[in-house]
């Protein structure tokens, strides 16, 4: 990377855990288009895995992974092992509430510290210009903008909109863990989000969530772990649509026999 930096290149970074998809490929393709040169980290971080399971089913396809971004222009698909991350257990803690308790933080006790380790080392390693990251991780984008403001990181945060399949469902390594009869029923979470900013016209905020709530849970195969309609910068939960001009809706699904546990986002606001 101190050549690139040397010859005055800017350089992108698109943090993945691999098995990618046209989500991914999104972003690395805006990347491509704003900097010289578009890193994107292949890992399947460890230390933001509460679940040991999750951690085990998590997708490993590196070798269509590299054929996928040689199409897509990227310049270098860097897939470091578990030993080159962390030579040594990371002891770092990493705090900023409510960012990091809320919703995912409250559900995966340790998962954003995982995650703002690992982004921390790979924004340290490749120290990029911009960062990329796909909204439909709303809440992970939140807390990775706070730490990359508390720690200085000379970066802009690139925050890139959700990819959906034709269908509506919001696209995920985690899909392919579906099967055929699981993603026909998934494909009600994001429908259940989009009627519900109709819905929330003539509704009150509290209405509107139980709406969507009670609407998926009735849907065999489907269990909601939470649906949170919160202030979209802070991720403070609202009690009412006029408490802030910047209102999304976050939701967690678990969807089929494994089960598969799903995330999708609405704004209202
Ligand atoms: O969003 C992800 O895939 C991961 O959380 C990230 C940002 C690559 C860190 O491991």
């Amino acid at each position: 990377m101190a050549d690139y930096r040397a010859a005055g290149k800017s350089v992108g970074l698109v943090p993945t855990m691999g098995a990618l998809h046209a989500g991914h490929a999104s972003l690395v393709s805006r990347s491509v288009k704003e900097n010289d040169v578009t890193v994107v980290s292949v890992f399947v971080n460890p230390t933001q895995f509460n679940d040991k399971q999750d951690l085990a089913k998590y997708p490993r396809t590196l070798e269509a992974d590299c054929q996928l971004l040689e199409g897509i222009g990227a310049t270098i698909a860097f897939a470091p092992s578990v030993e080159e991350v962390y030579p040594e257990p990371d002891t770092r803690t990493f705090s900023y509430p409510p960012t990091d308790t809320v919703m995912e933080g409250g559900f995966r006790p340790g998962h954003f510290n995982g995650v703002c380790q690992v982004v921390s080392k790979l924004f340290m390693m490749v120290e990029p210009d911009r960062a990329y990251f796909g909204e439909k991780d709303f809440q992970q984008i939140a807390v990775i903008r706070r730490m990359v403001e508390d720690l200085k990181f000379p970066l802009q945060m690139v925050p890139c909109p959700i990819v959906r399949e034709e269908s509506g469902l919001a696209l995920s390594s985690r899909n392919a863990l579906l099967t055929a009869e699981e993603k026909a029923l998934a494909t009600n979470i994001s429908r259940t989000l989009f009627i519900s900013q109709h819905y929330a016209k003539n509704h009150t905020l509290e209405e509107t969530k139980a709406w969507v709530i009670d609407t998926l849970n009735a849907l065999d195969g489907l269990e909601v772990q939470y649906y949170e309609i919160v202030d979209g910068r802070s991720l403070a939960s609202l009690s009412a649509w006029d408490d802030s001009d910047d209102i999304v809706g976050c939701i967690t699904v678990f969807c089929g026999h494994l089960p598969v546990r799903l995330i999708d986002n609405i704004r209202y606001k």
